[in-house]
């Protein structure tokens, strides 16, 4: 039982969908009173019960015995945030790239010369499974505590079938080991390796990696949701990236691609015909691109850690959530956007995608589950998801968007994080 809180404050969602439009916009705040707390009853699966005042909690389940207790006194209660876009397994940083960055060099320039992924991949290569779970843990744990706890984590710093397969191991170890909600992504095609043409990388990726992997998930060695793809100018493009992806969609993951990031290559309305169930970045989206993934009903997931970074136009998010996509937030956490805070992601997501803060926590919690297929679980507070909360400190009144306002640190505003029920 979690219990004495003070307001339960969540985007009005409607179970498993996304929300749209206006209805980004709709916070639904449960009020207690100095008289009258709320309570969240969990079962022992992590599963929500029952949501209600204490007296009705009571009425409702006259046979209760409670085993545990979470003290929530005079707090306010949101879901727990969704990250929907992580590369969080590599080794070695690229602290001098950010350097080079500032002086003016642009991520492709960077990329060309051989840095970028391409650096990344040869440390990633050269570490062992150990070591990289071991960084990863940590990275996990600094996303708990700033209130994530569903998290995408994509491969793709292996662009060969070992090191695919054995980041993808270490995401897979993680979901036992960890209390957060992991989706993991095969993302092969994240870049085309040295030695080889983007064609050949395409055919490597469709003819050996995808079938191997498919081979492991039968045998219950290792579990994928999502198929991935860097789909640009210089990387992969648009035709070989339909095919990655649709090779994908063929084994059941679900797609979830870069698409239109650093130029438009009409990746939005690609995804949209594969019925893509989420696009990332969209810095370069056409009105088309936005039209098509609003009748495909594909889930928007921008990352302004980018645009931030990278200097990039930010992605026209006004323009997509006023024509009725849904959008959702990721923090895109990898070498180059070195950021695992969903609450700063949503901080510069009101500042510099000019999105509202009730738009914004819909962004990084429904939306994003949303954009993950996992919206029927997680994402809300309702009866029958996840027990996966965040409870906020009540220093001065209640006020969920000290979350957002806050800029960085968040252990003044972050009580506790629950995840399936348990403090963690
Ligand atoms: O989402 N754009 C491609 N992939 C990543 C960057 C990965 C990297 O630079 O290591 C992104 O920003
Ligand atoms: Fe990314």
């Amino acid at each position: 039982l979690i219990h004495s809180a003070r307001q339960i404050v969540q985007v009005v969602a409607n179970g498993e969908r996304a929300l749209r439009g206006r209805d980004m916009s709709t916070i639904a705040v449960m009020e207690g009173s100095d008289t009258e707390y709320l309570s969240l009853l969990v079962n022992r699966k992590g599963l929500i019960e029952d949501i209600g005042t204490d007296t009705e909690i009571k009425m409702r389940h006259p046979d209760l015995k409670v085993d545990r207790r979470i003290d929530a006194s005079g707090q306010c209660i949101i879901p727990g945030l969704v990250d929907a876009h992580t590369h969080p397994v590599w080794a070695g940083d690229r602290v001098h790239e950010f350097a080079m960055k500032l002086a003016g060099a642009t991520y492709m320039e960077v990329h060309k010369a051989g840095g970028g992924i391409h650096f990344t991949v040869d440390h990633t290569r050269r570490a062992s499974e150990e070591e990289l779970y071991c960084s990863f843990k940590k990275r996990l744990s600094t996303m708990i505590k700033t209130g994530t706890t569903l998290v995408e984590c994509k491969s793709g710093y292996g662009l060969d079938m070992n090191t695919e397969i054995k980041m993808l191991k270490v995401i897979e170890r993680a979901r036992t080991d960890f209390h957060i909600d992991i989706s993991s992504t095969y993302c092969g095609a994240h870049a085309v390796p040295k030695g080889k043409t983007s064609a050949e990388a395409t055919e490597d990726v469709i003819n050996a990696q995808l079938p191997k992997i498919k081979e492991m998930m039968n045998d219950g060695e290792l579990m994928v949701d999502n198929i991935d793809v860097f789909c640009e100018q210089g990387v992969f493009d648009t035709e070989q990236s339909r095919r990655i992806l649709q090779a994908g969609k063929e084994m059941g993951l679900l797609i979830n691609f870069h698409g239109d990031e650093l130029h438009p290559t009409r990746s939005a309305e690609m995804g949209a015909e594969l019925s893509a169930t989420a696009i990332s970045h969209l810095e370069e989206i056409s009105d088309d691109g936005i039209a098509a993934m609003v009748k495909s009903d594909s889930v928007g997931v921008v990352l302004p850690t980018t645009a931030y970074i990278l200097r990039l136009n930010p992605p026209p998010v006004r323009k997509m959530i006023d024509g009725g996509m849904a959008v959702a937030l990721g923090s895109d956490f990898n070498p180059n956007a070195y950021c695992m805070s969903m609450p700063l992601v949503m901080h510069l997501a009101c500042v510099i995608l000019k999105m509202s803060m009730p738009e914004a926590l819909a962004a990084a919690t429904i939306n994003s589950a949303a954009a993950l297929g996992k919206a029927d679980m997680h994402g809300s507070i309702e009866r029958g998801k996840y027990a996966n909360l965040i409870v906020i400190n009540a220093t001065r009144q209640v006020l969920w968007e000290h979350l957002i306002y806050q800029m960085g640190c968040h252990d003044e505003v972050i009580h506790y994080v629950i995840h399936h029920g348990s403090v963690v």
